[in-house]
């Protein structure tokens, strides 16, 4: 990871910038899970560990404190174990620990002598309880169980806070390091949105679509950041579609919603196109709807701007298009509403990216729409879902089985909304041309 030590440091400090004096924050990463019997889920660290020391093991813990004004690092990593390390691997340990950007690497052994330790110097303990067994059983005996203790020396942690509304802000705004590993997974993602047009033919599977899409992330050195929705026909109408098996047939969209992770962040990208090659005329004229709403979407990430802005200009383009196409009224109270473009477009317009998918920070403030600030970045991903199957409603026959949505990756700055998904194909024209090598 190419972020400079000095950077995690800033980061820890700014987040205990946040807490009073005498305080410690506690981030464990998370664990190893299972799978299936002696079978592992591919092991993540947690986000906020990426953010704050860019430490990829498992099973450690950071603690930061704050005492007399001076930050402190200290990271609980495995020691060393050689049996354990033939089975899973090696371990980096205490030694192979010590390039992190931390004060001082510890053996997980000694974590919670060190925080009895400092206990008695503390007042206050930010945790996210329900974390880790070990440490949600020291922290609520640190604050509840020992208020007797406390009486009389007065002494002791009083108070457990939440870390994560004051770690989200500082994750929300991206500084350009992780900027820098943003635009590697958006242009890896691209790349692999690419070879699917570039290999497309009516008669694949949906799953050899996502070979060519996971393929090209791990080519790259990457992997998926979520897991990749390839969606045939009507199976692009189910918003979270995760099969990927059918196979397509001649005349069919097919949405791909793939992206991919490096150094922990993500890239979130959705294309539609025709395994054709050539979009018939319903569709090119769903897509279009789609395409003018995601223009309008994009145009309203300004700096300044509510970040309900793009969401209100999708709907309004969408209900434009669809009064004009005949799927909805335009004598409608509220054509942008639930009864209008809501039953066609039934997710919301976008959402923070970042190293989570969905990343963390919050929308409003005090029930207000927050503005955009340069640094955040969020996906625009209007769609309008025509499903045959659907019964609540009448479907438009003409748009019966189209599903379509169009997803980017926006950063927000000063100069305007910059898209880190740019260069992959959008327009009908040019996914038509890449499709048949013209
Ligand atoms: N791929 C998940 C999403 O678009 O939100
Ligand atoms: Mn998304
Ligand atoms: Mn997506």
């Amino acid at each position: 990871m190419g972020t400079p030590d000095d950077v995690y440091v800033r980061r820890q400090s700014a987040l205990m910038d946040s807490f009073d004096d005498q305080s410690i924050a506690i981030f464990p990463t998370n664990s190893s899970m299972t799978r299936s019997r002696d079978v592992h889920f591919p092991f993540r660290a947690s986000s906020d560990m990426l953010y704050l020391t860019g430490c990829e093991q498992e099973e450690c813990t950071l603690v930061l404190s704050k005492v007399g004004g001076v930050v402190s690092s200290t990271l609980f990593v495995q020691p060393n174990d050689t049996l354990q390390e033939i089975w899973t691997g090696r371990r980096p340990g205490i030694e192979g620990s010590r390039s992190l950007p931390v004060d001082v690497v510890d053996s997980n052994e000694n974590l919670l002598d060190f925080l009895n330790k400092i206990k008695d110097s503390i007042n206050s303990i930010a945790y996210v309880m329900g974390e880790r067994k070990v440490l949600d059983k020291w922290v609520h005996d640190a604050v509840y169980t020992e208020t007797r203790a406390r009486q009389k020396s007065g002494v002791g942690p009083k108070r457990i806070t939440d870390p994560r509304p004051y770690l989200s802000e500082l994750r929300l705004r991206k500084d350009s390091h992780e900027l820098e590993s943003m635009q590697k997974a958006a242009d890896i993602a691209v790349k692999a949105h690419i070879e699917a047009m570039e290999k497309a033919t009516p008669d694949m599977n949906e799953c050899e679509f996502q070979g060519i899409i996971e393929g090209a992330f791990l080519s790259h050195g990457s992997h998926w950041s979520y897991p990749s929705i390839v969606a045939g026909g009507d199976n692009a109408t189910i918003l979270h579609y995760h099969a990927n098996d059918a196979v397509l047939k001649d005349g069919d969209l097919l949405l791909i919603d793939a992206g991919c992770e490096v150094d922990g962040y993500a890239s979130d990208v959705t294309r539609t196109f025709p395994v054709s090659g050539h979009f018939t005329e319903p569709q090119r004229e769903i897509y279009q709807a789609v395409l003018d709403a995601q223009r309008a979407a994009i145009a309203a990430c300004k700096v300044g701007e509510q970040v309900t802005a793009p969401n209100d200009a999708a709907r309004r383009v969408l209900s434009e298009h669809l009064i004009r196409l005949d799927v909805i009224d335009e004598s409608m109270d509220e054509p942008t509403g639930p009864d209008g473009v809501g039953l066609w477009f039934m997710h919301g317009i976008g959402h923070w990216l970042g190293l989570d998918v969905h990343d963390v920070g919050i929308y409003s403030i005090d029930s207000s729409s927050r503005v955009f600030e340069p640094g955040m970045v969020i996906t625009i991903e209007p769609g309008l879902y025509f499903a045959s199957w659907r019964t609540d409603v009448d479907v438009p026959e003409r748009y019966a089985g189209i599903g379509v949505r169009i997803e980017d990756d926006i950063l927000i700055t000063n100069d305007g909304p910059v898209n880190l998904t740019e260069a992959c194909p959008v327009e009908i024209d040019d996914i038509e041309a890449l499709m048949n090598g013209d």
